[in-house]
């Protein structure tokens, strides 16, 4: 299996410090998340491997489709999965050039899938929307919210994770995957602990532990990655999937 490439190492991991004019703490104007987030795809063809994040497959595999939010959704590979297996799909990235990528993806699948069927042309099953995590929060409720790897340099990830859960409706699951700040890769930029969470820390920040949720999945699973220039490595994943009850 081609393993999911890691966070790409011309992004920096020092939280941007501004004040409230948008500057840096020495009148520096700061580049916005989309632009720094647009240059970091820019600098490559493709980033992610293109396949869905693993610990989203073995998540959520078993769960029966319905309306889900993936928050940060990049080039839309977890989207697309979750769209063929029956979901409906709001994916959301600050990003542009991620999601003009991510929706050509998702119309290259849409192709190879009606020649299959010997239909003519699928519509989008995956609405893809710019949005920026620092400002906005998710309309409606979702039977499925998912964060995979949604670790912002710009920003404390405490937000929109809370942001995440609150979107989650009664009976619903909460999926959140990262990288575990004891074995983060060797390459890139993984050196602010800041950015990365436990699991214990989700469940705490995350008041999982209230009689609204029942915790189905806490843990901590080692899996074998690959960096951006090829490099092995063997690296840690926080993984945490939660229903809530009401
Ligand atoms: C490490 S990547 C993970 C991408 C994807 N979930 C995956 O696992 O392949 C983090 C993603 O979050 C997006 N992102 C960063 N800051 C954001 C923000 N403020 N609002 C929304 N998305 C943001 C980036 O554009 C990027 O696609």
């Amino acid at each position: 299996m081609t393993q999911h490439r890691e966070d790409h190492p011309h992004i920096t991991d020092h939280p941007h410090s501004t004040d409230d004019a948008g500057n840096g703490l020495g009148g520096t104007p700061q580049p916005s998340a989309a632009s720094t987030w647009d240059e970091m795809y820019r600098s490559r063809p493709q980033i992610w491997s293109g396949k869905p994040n693993p610990q989203l497959v073995r998540e959520a595999a078993g769960l029966r489709p319905g309306k889900a939010l993936d928050l940060g959704c990049g080039e839309g590979a977890d989207a697309i999965w979750l769209a063929q297996q029956g979901w409906a799909v709001t994916a959301v990235d600050v990003s542009a050039v991620a999601l003009e990528r991510a929706a050509t993806h998702e119309k290259t699948a849409l192709d190879r899938e009606s020649v299959h069927a010997g239909e003519g042309a699928i519509p989008s099953r995956i609405r893809w929307e710019q949005r920026d995590l620092e400002e906005w929060m998710p309309e409606g409720a979702f039977d499925l919210v998912s964060s995979q790897f949604l670790h912002l340099p710009s920003m404390a990830w405490r937000g929109p994770l809370l942001a995440a859960a609150a979107a989650v409706k009664p009976g619903g699951t909460l999926l959140i995957v990262g990288h575990h700040p004891d074995r983060l890769p060797p390459w890139g930029s993984h050196t602010a602990p800041e950015r990365f969470y436990t699991p214990s820390q989700l469940v705490q920040e995350l008041k999982l532990d209230s009689p609204e949720w029942v915790v189905e999945v806490l843990t901590t699973r080692d899996r074998p990655a690959t960096g951006p220039d090829g490099q092995e490595a063997v690296i840690a994943d926080t993984v945490l999937r939660a229903t809530r009850l009401a």
